[in-house]
């Protein structure tokens, strides 16, 4: 093992052991929903009264025996449907985490459909390709840098098996795209100082050129301190996590710190609006956090007329 590799493990450990600790602090078994109605004169009229639940950042946060708290708090929501924005583990998909990852994933797929992307933690693990392996099996759909078409009907949504050269129907379909960076493989640290910048662009350029320009969207992307990306792309409707909600809530109501923004974080909870683009993020549900409640976001579609 390299200085390198050895200094990176050394300070994962390090991680894991403040992430656990704090983990712990008051509050942190109750989890809240946020609920968003939003409204679209794009979406089509299937969608209308559309449910879906967003999860994000669980982190193999054990919230009780077999995860039933976090299962029944779904369930009364009645979604039609779950998508995730990554960050399903701590640092590694081994052990205890693996099992009860492995668990939940397939008791969310034994009452819904299911759609994910990664965060920056499966991004950089040994054990990633475990990780894709054990949920592609079950069942979960990883989007990947890919977009796949929903149907709804008779309030059952599915995904749409487009035939060679058929072009997806913005009348009676939505897209749902999944983003996925090619440089969270193994990459540690902020987008800003990396140089990854312009790449990424031309990355997700090329995954949004795919989906008619009249079709709504809703996106997964981990990671908020993309936004001005995301508006740069006209991207509709997105949903992240990674900033698990500024950590903590000070005086004021600013929120003390968030990875890759840092101290005094601004994109760390609830809607972010700019020109056309809505970005929703998470507080998310495990990981490190000081007295702010794991969140649920509990998402109903409206057609405007
Ligand atoms: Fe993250």
């Amino acid at each position: 093992m390299n200085h390198m590799n050895f200094s990176m493990k050394v300070f994962r450990i390090f991680l894991n052991i403040i992430e656990r600790i704090l983990e712990h602090t008051p509050g942190n078994g109750n989890i809240r929903t946020t609920r968003y109605r939003i409204e679209s004169r794009f979406l089509p009229p299937d969608f209308d009264g559309f449910r879906f639940v967003v999860l994000a950042d669980i982190h193999a946060h054990r919230f009780d025996e077999g995860q039933e708290m976090l299962l029944s708090k779904i369930r009364r929501l009645e979604p039609e449907l779950i998508l995730s924005v990554g960050d399903f583990i701590r640092e590694e998909y081994e052990g205890a985490d693996r099992k009860l990852l492995r668990e939940l994933s397939q008791k969310l797929l034994a009452e819904w459909p299911f759609y994910s992307i990664l965060g920056n933690h499966e991004g950089r693990a040994d054990t990633k390709e475990d990780f894709i392996e054990d949920f592609s099996k079950a069942g979960v759909r990883l989007l990947q840098d890919e977009t796949v078409y929903l149907t709804r009907e008779n309030g059952e949504v599915k995904e749409a098996l487009l035939k060679e050269n058929e072009s997806p129907d913005p009348s009676r379909m939505l897209a749902l795209t999944g983003l996925y960076p090619s440089y969270e493989n193994g990459f540690y640290g902020s987008l800003r100082d990396s140089g990854y910048g312009p790449v990424l662009k031309a990355e997700y350029e090329q995954v949004m050129k795919a989906v008619p320009e009249d079709m709504l969207q809703i996106v997964l992307s981990h990671r908020p301190e993309l936004f001005e990306l995301y508006q740069e792309l006209k991207m509709d409707l997105v949903f992240c996590g990674h900033a698990h909600g500024g950590l903590m809530k000070l005086p004021g109501g600013r929120r003390l710190l968030a990875p890759d923004q840092g101290l005094l974080p601004k994109l760390t909870h609830g809607p972010y609006h700019k020109n056309i683009t809505t970005m929703i993020v998470s507080e998310g549900l495990g990981g490190p956090r000081i007295g702010i409640f794991p969140e649920l976001i509990l998402v109903e579609m409206k057609k405007r007329g």
